[in-house]
Parts: structure tokens; C-alpha cells; sequence
């Protein structure tokens, strides 16, 4: 039986990839732009990571005003911080208002300029659900416009004895509440957002939580006197250099947070805002964590050395007896496995030029959503690009209809 059988397609205007909230936001400027597109989405719906590989209780950590899409604000009634469901609501609503309509189950496998014809070849692979069979498409565009994520993919480090452990690993993309974990001894990899937020989730549901902080963190208050700390760091930022906010910022978390290193968190040495532009390690916006991590509830952990059928043994020689393991490890970009591609884009899978550069490439390449910025960075690159493409676009089609025109009138004297 033929499992794969091939088409090719011409799109009219860019292909996007990825149906996140970066590529919708692109969708949606393009359409004001009066430009068609075609976008694919391997899952088979819009917003994959939100709808699929995020835990319950999950809220947006910044301020609604800077997760918004480009034309369509947040409805009023919204909380200052929407929770996951709102925001999934709020992205299906977006589409269906935009009438977006992307083609889902459709993985890109690879994607390639072709200079002899001057136009990207895009190749997918589209399940068809009928006895597991596949369609593999090729698109011909003129324009990509790359929206596969900061977190394409998750990250799982390889750890001794890892394999031989009898209780149950999972990575914080599959953990959706603690309610499985009521008296269970969880150990929790890692101390990003994630691994902070599943821990106070694992205490809120009477688990007992190990916290691993392998190198040093940064952590915020979410507020400071009722003000984000986010918006607070937007506006001196437009006033002072970077360097200064950073050092006000240590200080701020040290009198609102008080001295962490005391519960074994180490504070990098390097400030969080240059943190995470040079590294892109995000620092934590506390929503509880350090309360119970303070309180003795989660306990802080160094990094680990191998584990065993039942526990792990730490750096520092510490065993620990264990139920189960969360790796909240963070998450990958994926483009370097199918863009071929190493000029704009680099190992990392990241644009090599940093924001506000990384947005557009040659030969009609395109990034959005990877300025190490969350939504509003995506929001940033959509407006441009569409507008990019957009000005390409009506210069192009007043061109045809000139032509036409004109092509038109000489038909129109010839019949005299
Ligand atoms: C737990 C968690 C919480 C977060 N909270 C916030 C927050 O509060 N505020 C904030 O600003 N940011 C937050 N972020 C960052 C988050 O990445 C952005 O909010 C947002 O999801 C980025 O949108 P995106 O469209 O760029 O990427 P994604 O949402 O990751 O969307 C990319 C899409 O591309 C698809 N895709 C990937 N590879 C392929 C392929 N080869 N072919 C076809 N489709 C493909 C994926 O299936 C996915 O649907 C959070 C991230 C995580 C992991
Ligand atoms: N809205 C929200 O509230 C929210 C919630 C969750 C996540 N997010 C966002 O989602 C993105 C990903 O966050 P994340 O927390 O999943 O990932 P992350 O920020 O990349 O953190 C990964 C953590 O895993 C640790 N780690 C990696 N490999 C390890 C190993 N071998 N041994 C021990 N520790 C290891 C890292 O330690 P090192 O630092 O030492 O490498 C780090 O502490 C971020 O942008 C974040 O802001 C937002």
C-alpha cells in the first residue's frame, strides 16, 4: 500500500509557520494589508502550546496590555492577568475575527530557498487520519515567515541512571495539576518560572517538593506596590541605561524579596535584563513560590548527580528518597531542524540579530516571535513584517493593474 503520496502548491503570498500567537498576529496584520497567506500548524489546532502543553493553573505573568495582539485588544471584563483559558479564548476569538483559517496537521519537514527559481520550497507532511497515511505537500512561495516558537520543543537533559528509576518522570509540558501528587516526594528539575510554579502547585495540592537549582536565579516580585515590575522596568528603561535598571532591580527584589541566598538560591552575577537579552534565561516573577520556599514547604536542592530505582543522589552527596520526577529543563527553538538555512538564522535557532534586528532576512525570509521578548516582542515583528510585505504587495498589484489598464485601453482604440 502507497503510505505517501506528493503534491505541489503555489501560494499566492507568504507561508506562515506555526499557529501561535505570532503567527496569527502576522495573519491578522496581513489581512489588513490586503494580503492572502497560507499558514501551517502541525497540531491540529491554533495555539498548540497554550491548548496542549501547559499546566492548569497557569496565568499570563505580565500585564494584559503587553500580551495583546496587534487590532484586537483584550475584552474589558479580562483580568490583569488572564488566566490559560481566557487566553486560549481570547487567541480563538482573535481568529475566527480575522477569519484565519490555517491548515492543521501539516508538519514542516523542510524549507529551502531555490535561487534558480527565486522562490522558497516548503515541504510538509499532512496526516490524512486514514489508516495512518500521509500527504507530503510542497509549497512554492515568495515569502516565509518562520512563527514555529521560542519553545518548539521541549528540553530533556540526559541524567545517569535516569532509565533505572521506578517512579514516574514527566516534563512540565505534559503536568497539568499536582491532584496526582496528594503525599507524593516530587523532585522538580529546575527553578525557571516553570519549575517555581509547579512546585507551589505540587504544596497547594500536599505533595512534597524538591526543588533542583543547579547554577544561580534570578527573582522578581510580579508587583511592587501594586505596580508591575515588568511595566516598572518598560519605563526606566526609557530613561536610564541598562545597566542601572538591572542594579535597581536587584535592589528592589532585595527589599521586597529579601536576601534569597539565604534559601539557597544564588543571584547571577549578571543583572536579569542583561540576562536574559545576552543569554536568554528569563528571570522569575514570583507568584508564591519563595512564600513556601521560605516556609520550608519546597525545599531548595543542588544538582544531581545520578539517580537510582528509588531516589537520587545530589552534588553535594545527598540522597534523597523519591516518588517522582518533574523536569521543568525549558524548551528549545526547533528551526534548525527542517530551515535550511544559516545565514539570518543561527544554531540556536535563533535570528543571529538581536531586537529589533531579527525580524527580517533575505529573499523574503521572515522571523516572528523570537525576540526573547513574549507576546509583545511578537506583536512588534508582526506589525513590521506584514508591513513589509504589504508595501511589496500594492506597489506590485497597482503595477499589474496599470497594466492591465492600459493593456485594456489599447484593446479598447484597436476596436476602432
Ligand atoms: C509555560 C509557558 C508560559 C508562558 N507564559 C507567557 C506569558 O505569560 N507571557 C508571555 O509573553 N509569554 C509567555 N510564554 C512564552 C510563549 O512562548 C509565548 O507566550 C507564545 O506562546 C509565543 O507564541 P509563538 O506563536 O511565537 O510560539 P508558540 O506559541 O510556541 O507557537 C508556535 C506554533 O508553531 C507550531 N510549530 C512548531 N514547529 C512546527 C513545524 N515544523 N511545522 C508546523 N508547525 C510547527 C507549534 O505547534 C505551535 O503551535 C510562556 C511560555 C511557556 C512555555
Ligand atoms: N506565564 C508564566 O507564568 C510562565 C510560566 C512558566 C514558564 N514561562 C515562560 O516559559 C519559558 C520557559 O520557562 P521554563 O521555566 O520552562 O524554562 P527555563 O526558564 O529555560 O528554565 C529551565 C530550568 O531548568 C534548569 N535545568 C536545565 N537543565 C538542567 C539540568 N541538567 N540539571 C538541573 N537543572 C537543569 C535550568 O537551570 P540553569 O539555569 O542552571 O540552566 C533552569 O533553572 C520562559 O520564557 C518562561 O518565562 C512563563
Amino acid at each position: 500500500m502507497d503510505l505517501f503520496s506528493r503534491r505541489s502548491m503555489w501560494v499566492n503570498g507568504p507561508v506562515i509557520i506555526g499557529a501561535g500567537p505570532s503567527g496569527l498576529a502576522v495573519g491578522a496584520c496581513l489581512k489588513e494589508e490586503g494580503v492572502p497567506f497560507v499558514i501551517l500548524e502541525r497540531a491540529e489546532c491554533i495555539a498548540s502550546l497554550w491548548q496542549k502543553r501547559t499546566y492548569n493553573r497557569l496565568k499570563l505573568h505580565l500585564p494584559k496590555k503587553f500580551c495583546q495582539l496587534p487590532l484586537l485588544p483584550f475584552p474589558a471584563h479580562y483580568p490583569e492577568y488572564p488566566s490559560k483559558s481566557e487566553f486560549i479564548e481570547y487567541l480563538e476569538k482573535y481568529a475566527a475575527h480575522f477569519e484565519i483559517n490555517p491548515k492543521f496537521n501539516e508538519c514542516v519537514q523542510t524549507a529551502k530557498y531555490d535561487e534558480t527559481l527565486g522562490l522558497w520550497r516548503v515541504r510538509s507532511s499532512a496526516s490524512t487520519g486514514e489508516g495512518g497515511s500521509k500527504v507530503e505537500v510542497e509549497y512554492i512561495c515568495r515569502w516565509l515567515v518562520v512563527a514555529t516558537g521560542e519553545n518548539a520543543e521541549r528540553v530533556v537533559p540526559e541524567f545517569e541512571g535516569l532509565s533505572e528509576f521506578k517512579g514516574e518522570v514527566l516534563h512540565a509540558c505534559d503536568y497539568k495539576s499536582g491532584e496526582n501528587y496528594n503525599g507524593k516526594r516530587v523532585l522538580v528539575v529546575g527553578c525557571g518560572n516553570s519549575g517555581m510554579e509547579l512546585s507551589l502547585d505540587l504544596c497547594n495540592h500536599n505533595a512534597i517538593p524538591s526543588m533542583v537549582v543547579r547554577s544561580s536565579v534570578h527573582v522578581l516580585p510580579r508587583e511592587v506596590m501594586g505596580k508591575s515590575t515588568f511595566e516598572m522596568i518598560t519605563l526606566l528603561m526609557k530613561w536610564l541605561p541598562l545597566w542601572l535598571v538591572d542594579k535597581l532591580m536587584v535592589i528592589i527584589a532585595w527589599l521586597v524579596l529579601g536576601r534569597i541566598e539565604e534559601y539557597g538560591l544564588k543571584r547571577p552575577k549578571m543583572g536579569p535584563i542583561q540576562l536574559k537579552s545576552t543569554e536568554g534565561k528569563t528571570p522569575v516573577l514570583d507568584i508564591g513560590a519563595l512564600a513556601k520556599i521560605k516556609s520550608g514547604d519546597i525545599k531548595v536542592v543542588p544538582g544531581i548527580n545520578k539517580f537510582s530505582c528509588g531516589g537520587v543522589e545530589l552534588v553535594d552527596g545527598q540522597n534523597l528518597e523519591i516518588d517522582a520526577v518533574l523536569l521543568a529543563t525549558g524548551y528549545r527553538s526547533n528551526v534548525p531542524s527542517w530551515l535550511q538555512e544559516s545565514e539570518f538564522f543561527s544554531k540556536n535557532g535563533f535570528p543571529r540579530a538581536p531586537f529589533p534586528n531579527g525580524w527580517k532576512g533575505k529573499a523574503g525570509l521572515y522571523a516572528v516571535g523570537f525576540t526573547r521578548r513574549g507576546l509583545a516582542g511578537a506583536s512588534s515583528d508582526a506589525v513590521r513584517i506584514a508591513g513589509d510585505i504589504g508595501n511589496v504587495w500594492k506597489e506590485e498589484t497597482k503595477k499589474i493593474k496599470q497594466k492591465s489598464a492600459a493593456c485594456h485601453r489599447r484593446c479598447i482604440s484597436q476596436q476602432f
